[in-house]
């Protein structure tokens, strides 16, 4: 069973013991999460400016938005007020900042499902985020910038987080898809080759969209099945989401159960602290290594912020 909790103000602990047991928490827009994403809004209309960012795919090619968003979306990683508010807006939650760690805000776009849905703006199938190494105890933070429609938000899949889906996400290794296929992103404007861990059949358990208003959090495990919905509708949907792993939780290996992710490597060392951004500590991150890190092949945060997608 799922409980879905409203603006809940229940402990950081009990959040994050129910949150790893599959339950969902929502949040209405609060002044900061409301600044955050009026940066966003911002960042794109001056972007896309004199047209409506929502409605680019009418005036502009798939080429020309990827171009155009292959510099935003950096810019908003970036940006020194994302650093400035995600703390605050994970203080606002009872959170220990000092005990929390953040991998950096990303701007995501999702246009109708014909015009661009691979590469920079890739429209996932259904996934889980452990399916592409991340711990068992992310949490998935998710922000709509302009209004949601059911038909160009997210999905999820909460019989999922206990009845597992055939998938091949054995094919993913983080480092080596940092290696190969990140950087390349951009390019993938009309169609996506790259190979990703996806179902290997039909998902068809309950599909439930939360749909939120700007500034409105879903958060929820990283091991959640979940997807970027078909935009079916005539406007581009624009959302920010971060991931955080909490520092108890990463040293005592607690976190939702893994009943069917085979990725290898870890997401370990893209995390940084709230307060400071040092990042875990080595003896931490070496609990998570299967040995698939090795030499050059482990990109650390620097990297990932020259080729984030
Ligand atoms: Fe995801």
């Amino acid at each position: 069973m799922t409980n879905v909790f409203i603006d809940s103000d229940m402990s950081d602990a009990e959040r994050r013991a129910r949150l790893y047991a599959g339950d969902i928490f929502l949040f209405t827009p609060t002044d900061t999460t409301r600044e955050l994403v009026a940066l966003g809004r911002t960042m794109l209309e001056e972007a896309f400016a004199p047209l409506d960012p929502r409605t680019i795919h009418h005036h502009k090619t798939a080429e020309e938005v990827a171009a155009i968003l292959s510099v935003l979306k950096p810019a908003f990683i970036h940006h020194p007020e994302c650093k400035r508010l995600l703390p605050q807006i994970m203080a606002e939650r009872g959170i220990d900042l000092e005990k929390l760690y953040f991998d950096v805000p990303r701007m995501r776009s999702a246009y109708p499902s014909h015009f661009l849905s691979s590469g920079i703006a890739y429209a996932f199938h259904p996934h889980r985020d452990t399916w592409y190494s991340a711990p068992m105890c992310q949490l998935n933070w998710w922000l709509p910038i302009y209004p949601v429609d059911p038909n160009n938000g997210m999905g999820f899949y909460p019989r999922n987080f206990t009845d597992p889906v055939a998938n091949n996400s054995e094919i993913y290794n983080y480092y080596e898809w940092n290696t190969k296929n990140r950087a390349s992103a951009a390019q993938h404007v009309k169609s996506d080759t790259r190979e990703q861990p996806k179902p290997q059949e039909p998902v068809d358990g309950v599909n439930l969209r939360y749909v939120p208003p700007p500034g409105g959090i879903i958060l929820f495990s990283g091991a959640q099945l979940h997807e970027t919905v078909a935009n079916t509708t005539d406007l581009a949907r624009y959302s920010i989401d971060f991931r955080t792993v909490h520092l108890d939780d990463v040293a005592g290996k607690i976190g939702a159960p893994n009943i069917d992710s085979k990725s290898t490597g870890t997401t370990m060392r893209d995390y940084l602290r709230a307060t400071d951004l040092a990042k875990l500590p080595e003896e931490l991150i070496a609990l998570y290594d299967d040995g698939s890190a090795e030499g050059d092949k482990v990109l650390y945060f620097g990297d990932r912020l020259a080729k984030a997608d």
